[in-house]
This record gives structure tokens, sequence and C-alpha cells, in this order.
């Protein structure tokens, strides 16, 4: 009998031996390390002490992820240690994996002993100082194991006995703060020793009381900064102990007077960095704690990787035409820098951070339109120097920067050393893609960039400007995401955020969290936003997303009320609210109550040479109402489909026919022509109606008709926005246009992707143009939306899609084309990695896929001919074909 092999890459809730998880029913996931498909599978789980808390037997079940816990209920911190062992479908079993581990958090909110813990500072708005907290106490015995869970109002660093715990982190994670905030887990056991023990802390503003969103408000959440810490200390003796903020601790100031993510730091590098950690140290003033009033707020335990530093970059320094000194990292990105800097006791320095230099070479602080009320530039650190050299690594901020410009207030200053700190949430890569032309793998590239600069604690817009996870951004790029890097979690935890500060009426805000709370007791500026549709649709868009790339139903489960909330409002809005258009002329009878002309809509969003002031004022006047009901339709159908997949059979036909009245009520109010008329008749009008199958079949070629002729009118640009870019190229495939798709991808003047490339963008810019006419940067040059198109490139150009949720079938039909010899690359599927090479060499395409274990493939070649395969490497050629030679 053959031996077959153990699966491996064990994960618990898709995260590797994860420690303080809170999540009850964990979920299991492995790969298998055979080409057959699984059939069924055995999982043992052991307590720490070797008692079987799960012995499952077998299971029947193709998917190797996704399982969910299903044995005794779990204990608050203890450590779980699992395996498992898969049968395969033709009915061997395989050995047992090697074991893996989880541990768990604080299950229960009344094992929190510790105290919410705060300073005395009677205006703490105004002063906004940072916080030093420390505590020294004794521990009697051998420690055998330590865990220290700990989180923060604001962002925290947590020193144990001197040694940073934290390290590079940028912890608690943005959450509705209102509701919950993130708690991390620590192993300390090496940290902790019998004696004397000093704990400290220090806490900046995070994003619990830093400057948010557009209009950079502070002070949303809370005036006032709060640490909480508790450690378990087990000794070898079989006793415990339990240390905590509690009155114990003192809180005073250091060298950080004020901290915010946005603004920056004011820092003092004449007061030391290490004395209050030392024995006998204290924070500078140091009063004693006060307990935090009640709040409502829980602590959650994290779910993904943390916020952290991931890579470094060294710099260049030059001097600008006026003299200021630049260091210029060569590429745009999130983070900080490290600087030594040498200069005369009390001088004081500005580090100003930003994106861009003006045409005449100067740091340019004026670009991005709303930066703080005062106009000031934002992105900035200020430091008092002592006398010699100084190493200065901001601790609670972060910028978008591919700058930074070094000013002493008088006098000069030397730059020793210097290096870019690149931070972003800590998540795994999962797609490689490479081709013949350098153009392409820079705009890859640049897409990687903006993700993983604005995958920095929430999804956001922009690392500068704005900084906030607006759900349109997301739902135009959560495909992406998917595809290019294990995006699972991150999704999620942004789906949880969304919807603990979705509208009672089941509107959504244009961005979560939603940037407001019970702090601040005015109305809400932007709770008119509710019906936004096209970003409130992150709802419907981004479960199924994860459903259809991760497998993942338990989001849709999660979800659902949710996205069926945002439905049944816009449904309602819709019957209920009448636009302007309607109102005083155009009537549509039955369809009437389906069509969405009313509310706060952006629509498609910045489509090239869009003015942002008079677009905004044009819908606000009048709501675009084609986007506004196309999306209605669009989301009813996935919550049909969504209900269909979690078994709720009522919703299932209740959102097939809203979508199909929808549909219709579209048709009536804006397709004209057989298709060919469609909206305001604009690119993305046909792209809209085509994606979202609005149509009836013989509507369909019509409306591609239009939108091949409208590209062609623009002399192959392309003139979609926010909204549709991410399915224009997908649509023109799709309907047979590959030709023009590549001619689209191909264009090198603006607007277009390579025009940004070979301007010499090394992110996605926010508009399709990045500068004016004379020269000078405009908006964000960090926004990843436009970057939606590296999921075509990864499903159309190397062809790898799934056919069936969580790729447990894959398609590889591969679309060579636009004057490429070759392209390569791959996707990091549930199942394992699946990739696709192609060349052409003498009009002849050769194909090599790998189709990873437990799937089974369906090869479409260029010739018309279609193959299926199971796991394993396989080669294919054909002729270049018709189709190629138009392109
Ligand atoms: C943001 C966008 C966002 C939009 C919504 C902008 O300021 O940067 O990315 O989706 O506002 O109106």
């Amino acid at each position: 009998m053959t031996t077959i092999p153990a699966p491996t890459a064990l994960t618990t809730n898709r995260r590797v031996n994860p420690i303080g998880i809170d999540s009850t029913i964990p979920e299991f996931g492995w790969q298998s390390e055979s080409g057959q498909a699984q059939s069924g599978y055995e999982i043992e789980v052991f307590a720490d002490n070797g008692t079987a808390v799960w012995l499952s037997g077998f299971i029947a079940g193709t998917e190797p992820f996704g399982v969910a816990y299903r044995g005794e209920s779990l204990v608050s911190r203890q450590r779980y240690i699992w395996r498992v062992r898969v049968t395969l479908e033709g009915g061997e079993q395989s050995v047992w994996s090697r074991s893996a581990t989880f541990e768990t958090g604080i299950l229960d909110a009344s094992e929190w002993s510790a105290l919410w813990v705060t300073d005395s500072d009677p205006e703490p708005q105004k002063t906004l100082r940072s916080l030093y907290f420390r505590a020294e106490t004794e521990l009697r015995g051998d420690v055998r194991r330590a865990r220290a869970y700990a989180s923060a109002l604001g962002w925290y660093k947590l020193f144990i006995n001197g040694t940073d715990v934290t390290g590079d982190a940028l912890v608690p994670r943005f959450t509705p703060f209102d509701d919950y905030v993130e708690y991390q887990a620590y192993d300390v056991t090496d940290l902790l020793k019998s004696g004397s023990n000093i704990l400290a802390a220090a806490v900046g503003d995070g994003r619990f009381r830093g400057r948010n969103g557009y209009k950079s408000t502070g002070v949303i959440y809370g005036d006032r900064l709060a640490l909480i810490v508790q450690i378990h200390v087990e000794f070898t003796d079989g006793t415990e102990a339990v240390l905590s903020t509690d009155r114990n601790w003192v809180v005073g100031g250091g060298p950080i007077l004020t901290a915010d993510p946005k603004t920056g730091e004011r820092v003092d590098l004449r007061i030391s960095t290490t004395d209050w950690l030392q024995p006998g140290g204290a924070p500078i003033n140091a009063t004693p704690v006060r307990q935090l009033p009640a709040h409502r707020r829980v602590l959650v335990a994290e779910e993904l990787e943390r916020v952290t530093l991931v890579s470094t970059r060294r710099g260049t320094i030059s001097r600008t035409p006026s003299g200021v000194q630049i260091v210029d990292f060569g590429q745009n990105f999130s983070g900080i820098a490290r600087i030594r800097l040498k200069g005369y006791s009390g001088q004081s320095v500005r580090l100003s951070y930003g994106e861009v230099l003006t045409p005449q070479g100067e740091f340019d602080e004026h670009y991005l339109d709303f930066p703080t009320k005062t106009k000031e530039w934002f992105q900035r650190d200020e430091v008092t120097l002592p006398a010699g050299s100084v190493d200065y690594t901001p601790w609670f901020t972060f910028k978008g920067f591919r700058y930074l410009a070094v000013q002493p207030a008088e006098g000069d200053v030397v730059i020793e050393d210097v290096q870019g700190l690149v931070y972003t949430s800590d998540i795994a890569a999962a797609a490689q893609f490479e081709t013949s032309d350098p153009r392409l793998n820079q705009l890859w590239s640049n897409i990687e960039w903006s993700l993983r600069s604005n995958f920095l604690d929430v999804p956001m817009d922009c690392p500068t400007r704005e900084r906030s996870g607006y759900t349109g951004d997301l739902q135009v790029f959560g495909k992406t995401a998917a595809v290019m890097v294990d995006s699972d979690n991150y999704i999620r935890r942004f789906l949880r955020n969304l919807e603990a500060d979705q509208y009672e009426d089941g509107g959504v805000p244009a961005y979560a969290p939603r940037e407001w709370s019970d702090f601040r007791r005015e109305r809400e500026p932007l709770r008119n936003w509710g019906p936004v549709t096209g970003w409130g649709d992150a709802t419907t868009i981004l479960p199924m997303v994860l459903h259809e790339y991760y497998g993942d139903i338990e989001v849709l489960r999660r979800q659902y009320a949710s996205a069926r909330a945002w439905v049944e409002y816009l449904r309602e809005f819709a019957a209920t609210k009448k636009g302007l258009v309607r109102r005083f002329g155009h009537r549509f009878g039955v369809h009437e109550k389906y069509i969405v002309d009313h509310g706060r809509q952006v629509g498609e969003w910045l489509r090239p040479g869009t003015n942002i002031i008079t677009e905004s004022i044009a819908t606000m006047i009048r709501p675009p109402a084609e986007v506004a009901t196309a999306y209605l339709a669009y989301s009813a159908k996935l919550l049909s489909a969504m209900a269909e997949l979690i078994g709720n059979g009522p919703d299932v036909k209740r959102f097939e026919a809203i979508a199909t009245e929808v549909r219709a009520a579209y048709r009536a109010a804006f397709v004209r022509s057989s298709g060919r008329r469609i909206g305001a008749d604009m690119q993305d009008d046909y792209v809209r109606a085509l994606a979202f199958d609005l149509l009836a079949p013989h509507e369909r070629a019509g409306a591609l008709g239009r939108l091949v002729e409208l590209v062609q009118k623009a002399d192959y640009h392309l003139g979609t926005g926010f909204l549709s870019t991410p399915m224009l190229l997908p649509v023109l495939c799709d309907n047979g246009r590959p030709d023009i798709a590549y001619r689209l991808l191909m264009q090198t003047t603006v607007p277009s992707w390579l025009a940004e490339v070979d301007m010499g963008a090394t992110t996605v810019w926010e508009t399709w143009e990045g500068y004016k006419k004379n020269g000078n940067a405009f908006m964000s040059h960090n926004h990843y939306a436009f970057g939606s198109v590296a999921s075509w490139l990864v499903e159309y150009v190397l062809g790898i899609r799934p056919l069936e949720a969580g790729y447990r079938r894959i398609l590889f039909a591969p679309t060579p084309g636009g004057g490429l010899a070759r392209a390569a690359g791959s996707v990091t599927t549930p199942y394992g990695q699946a990739s696709s090479n192609w060349s052409i060499d003498d009009g002849v395409v050769s194909l090599n896929v790998t189709v990873p274990n437990g799937t089974s493939a369906e090869v479409r070649l260029g010739d018309g001919t279609a193959h299926e395969v199971g796991a394993g490497d396989h080669q294919f050629t054909w002729p270049v074909n018709a189709v190629l030679t138009r392109v």
C-alpha cells in the first residue's frame, strides 16, 4: 500500500499558530500533499495537558479550509494542539499531519480584572499630550509561562523590564471605538523574572484621538488616552499571578510630547528615551493614574496580522534649488523614516513627508485638496535635538511619502544616516505577475505598492489626505486584493467594522469606521451619505468576493444581515423618494418605485478630466440615477445568490424578484435603441449594463458596439472612473473584444495606466491625470482604485480564474495579446499555488499551467479547444489565433 503524504500548512482562522484568538468556533485549514481530491478528513484537538477535546472521526468534505471546530467548549487562555489526516477520493488515507497550535485569548469580558487607566489632565483636549505609564511590581517564583494582553485608547508601546514588547507594530487597529477595541496577546515568558519587574507603556493618539478624515477631525472618539494591560503568569510550582494596570501605576510625560498619526510627533530628544524604563526611573512629572470613567466599548481579539514594519529603504540626499535638504526614497509608500541627525542642543528640526516635488524641484506642500483646517502641510514631525548625534524614529505616526524634507528652524543640520521604514498590515502576498513588457511589470509593482500603502490598519483611500476606510474604494478593489494578497481576514475585519457602523435604517456610511462617535454629541456631518450606491454596495459585493476567491461561506452568514439591510434600505429609498427629474416630468409607471434617483450619490466618480467640485455639485442636484439603479439591481441579485448559499429559501425568491423588477425599471428608464443608447452615453454606462447583466439578450450587441465606438472615438482611451474601471477590460474580453482591451491597456497617453508609468509613477494615482497642465501634482498619488486592473492581468492575461468558489475548479484561459512575447505568474489559492506561463515563438503559443492539489481545471486555448486536467503541471501549444493578429 502506498503512503499518502500528510497534509501541511495547517492554519487556525487562516493564521499560523495564532495566540490570543477569541472565536469559540475556530476554523481550520491545511493543504493536501497529494494530487487526488480530498473526500474527507479527521481532526484531533487536544488541550495543553493532553486531554482530547475534539476527536472528529471521519467527516466527509472536499475543502481543506473553513472547517469549523466542533469539540468541547474552549477555555480562556488555553493552548490547543491539533492535527489532521485526510481521506482521498480513491479511499486511501494520509498519515497524520504534524501538530499545529492555537491559543485562546480572554474569552469572557468578566475575566478582565485590569483597569483602564489614564491621567488626570484637566484639559486633555487642549494639551493632547502623549502619556508614559509605569509600574514596578514583585513576582515570587520561577516563571513557566506568561502572556500579556494589552490595548489602549490610542496607539501604545509596551515594555517589560526595558524590552519593547510591541516592537514596530502600530496597535490597536482602527475599529469603531465606541463599540470595541482590539487587544494584543504577547508571549512574555522570557521577559519576567522572580523579584522586581518594571512594566511600562507609552501611548500616543493613534486613530482614537488622532486626526482622521478629509477635515482632519481630531478627538473623535474621546479626549483621554488610556491603557489596559493584564499579564497572566504561571510559575514552575503550578501557582499563578496576575499583573495588571491598577492604581499602583503612575503616569507622566516623556520625549514624545504629542503624537498624531497624521500631523506627526512633537518630540524633545533632549529627554532620555530609556531612563523611565530603568530601575528607579520614572516618567516626567509622574502622578498616580486615574481609572477611566465607565464606557460601553468591549475588548476583542485581533483577527489578523498587525500593521508593522515590513521592509526598509535607502534614500538619496540632495538639496532643492532653494536649499532644502531632501531625501528621495525612490518609491512612494506608507511608513516613517529613521534618521540620525547632528545639530546643536535645543535646535528644532522639521521633518516633512510628501509624495511629490514641484516642477521646480521643491518639496510640494500644496497639491492635496483638503489638508488640515489650517491649510498647513500636515505630514510632519518636529524634533528638538540634543547636542551631538541622535537617532530619531517616530513611534506613533505614519505618512504617505517618497520625499522627506529636513528643515532646521535655523542653522544647518547634518543628516548622518536615514532609512525609509515601510509599514503595512503584514498579510502574505498571493499573486505574482511578470511579462516581457517592463512597463506592465512596473504597473503591477505600482499596484502592489498602492495596495500595501493603503492596507495599513483600515483599507484607506490614501495614506496622506483622508486615510479613511472608504467603502467604495474597497468595493472596486476588493477582488483585486483577493487575487493579490491573502486578504480574507483583512476584508472580514473591514466588513465587521462596517456592520458595526451601519446606520439603523440600513444606510451605509461612506467609510468605515465612520469616524463619528457618541463622544462628539453633535450631528454627524456625513449622516446623509447613507444611500451612496457603489460605496454602500460593499456590503453585498465584498462578502461574495471572499466567497468566490477563498470559498469563505462563514463570511456570508456573518454579513448577511448587513447586506440585506442595505438592499432593503435602497429598495425602500427608491420606493419612497423621488428625484427632481421624476418629480417634474418623467414618469415610469409600474417601474417608478424601483428607480433610485435621490440622495447623496457620487456616481461613477473621477472619470478622466473630472473636476470634483463641479461634479459633486452636479451629482447633488441631479443624482446619477442610472448608476444608482444599476447598483440596486446588482446588489439585489447578489443578495439572492448569498441567500441561496446560506440556505435562506424565502430570501432567494424575494431578492431575485426585486432584482428582476429593478432590471426592468432600469431598461425602461435608461436603455434605448436596442442597447445603443444607455444613460448618459458614457463608456461606463455600457460597461455597467453589460457587467451587471442588466440588458435583454438582443440589447447586448448594441451596447457592446456603442462601448467600442466610444473607446474608438476617444482614440482608444478609457473614459471610466472608480466604479467601472475594474469591469471595463473584463467586459470587453468576455464579449469577444480582447483586442480593444489590449489597446486600452497598452495606451501610453493620458488617460491610461501606462501614461502614469511613463510619467514615473511608483504607485497608482487617484486621478487619471495626476498632474495639472502647469506641471504641479494634483490630488492623491497613492489611491488603489484604478489599480483594480491587476485582477484583469491575472485573470485574463495569465488567465487564472476560479470556476468554483475558492478555486476548487480553476479556469485557465490565457489571452495572449498586446504585443507581449510572454507572461508568467501565479495565484495562491486556498489549495496551493496555481500558475500560468505562456510565451510566443514562431507563431506558436506555448502554455505551461500548474494546477494545485485537490483541484481540477479547465484549460481553454486560443485555438478554441478546451481540456480537462487534474492537479499537476500541463503543457499546451496552439497557433497564434485570428484575434491576436488584430491587436
Ligand atoms: C476619496 C475617495 C472616496 C471619495 C468619495 C474622496 O475624497 O479619496 O477615494 O471614495 O472621496 O466621495
